[in-house]
């Protein structure tokens, strides 16, 4: 699979002298879309070859994860049961359009309090899950593995070697250690986290086979999901003026990164990069609700 380099052109690139290409795995897939579809690949190959009928997974209540696994179990004919934190949503699930999209592909879910959704890892709480659903193939939160990471190995092409920068943004690392991975040792590697602090290094170096790579951790916005009126309108700017949608959580936070340093005069002039637009975009309808909620301006779609 082989998607697109798009090139954007912005009057700051011009003056700066910087080229910025974005690779649109967004195009993929409306729901298993962009580095989703990546890592679910060789995971569902996995799951095949052993018999596997049931995916089980973790993620939050806006998870592109868990869409992505929902709507790859209906195609593919897995049953699906998604881990959710936050025991609240037990009774609210249908008001969050991520939740009502996994449903409507079948997803049954179990909830949990943050408590216990934090021990979610142990042997115990999986021997848990075991006793009450039975066998399942077990995929990760954030869906990142040996096998995810292998598939994120194939954004990156023998053509993109002619890049300097290749960027990302950044939850769990594993899209990050797949470019590592299949990138020349020339080109360098930077990954836009959309969580403050840089504690997921340990994690990348875990899957990454160079050092070609930077993880900067300054345009999370507050953190984790969270979402300023700058943010919003940045976005809805490049929307405009691209034509190109970007989701708040991830690509949003990456493509204003990457344009803050070209404003800075971090790049220097004749650099050539290429982003990746890992998709997830089906959360922009659920960050669209609690803007609403908040009286904020909203992204458009
Ligand atoms: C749209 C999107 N981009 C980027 C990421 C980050 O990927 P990773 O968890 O592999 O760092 C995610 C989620 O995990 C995502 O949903």
């Amino acid at each position: 699979m082989r998607t697109r380099n798009q090139e954007i052109r912005l009057p700051l690139l011009k003056t700066h002298g910087v080229s910025l290409f974005l690779k649109r795995e967004d195009e993929i897939h409306p729901l298993i879309s962009g580095n989703k579809y990546r890592k679910l690949k060789y995971n569902i190959l996995e799951a095949k070859s052993l018999n596997h009928t049931t995916l089980l997974t973790f993620g939050g209540a806006y998870s592109n994860h868990i869409a992505a696994t929902a709507c790859v179990g209906k195609e593919e004919g897995f049953k699906t049961i998604g881990v959710i934190r936050g025991e609240e949503l037990r009774t609210q699930w249908e008001e969050n359009p991520t939740l009502k999209l996994a449903a409507e592909h079948g997803m049954h879910f179990h909830f949990l309090d943050r408590d216990s959704y934090r021990i979610k890892d142990t042997a115990d709480f999986l021997k848990d899950l075991h006793e009450r659903f039975g066998t399942f193939y077990l995929l990760p939160e954030g869906g990142t593995n040996a096998l995810a990471v292998k598939g994120c190995e194939e954004i990156l092409t023998d053509a993109d070697a002619h890049f300097d920068i290749i960027a990302t943004a950044v939850g769990t690392g594993g899209t990050l250690a797949g470019l590592i991975n299949s990138s020349t040792p020339q080109q360098q590697i930077l990954g836009f986290s959309a969580l403050k602090g840089d504690f997921l290094k340990k994690d990348i170096r875990k899957f990454a086979n160079k050092s070609n790579w930077e993880l900067l951790a300054e345009d999370h916005f507050g953190g984790y999901a969270k979402v300023t009126p700058e943010l919003v309108e940045f976005i809805n700017e490049f929307k405009n003026s691209t034509g190109i949608p970007l989701d708040p959580i991830y690509t949003g936070k990456m493509v204003y990164g990457i344009l803050n340093m070209v404003k800075k005069g971090r790049i220097p002039a004749n650099t050539i990069i290429l982003a990746i637009h890992t998709g997830g975009l089906q959360g922009i309808f659920g960050m669209n609700r609690v803007l609403r909620n908040k009286n904020l301006p909203l992204i458009e779609v």
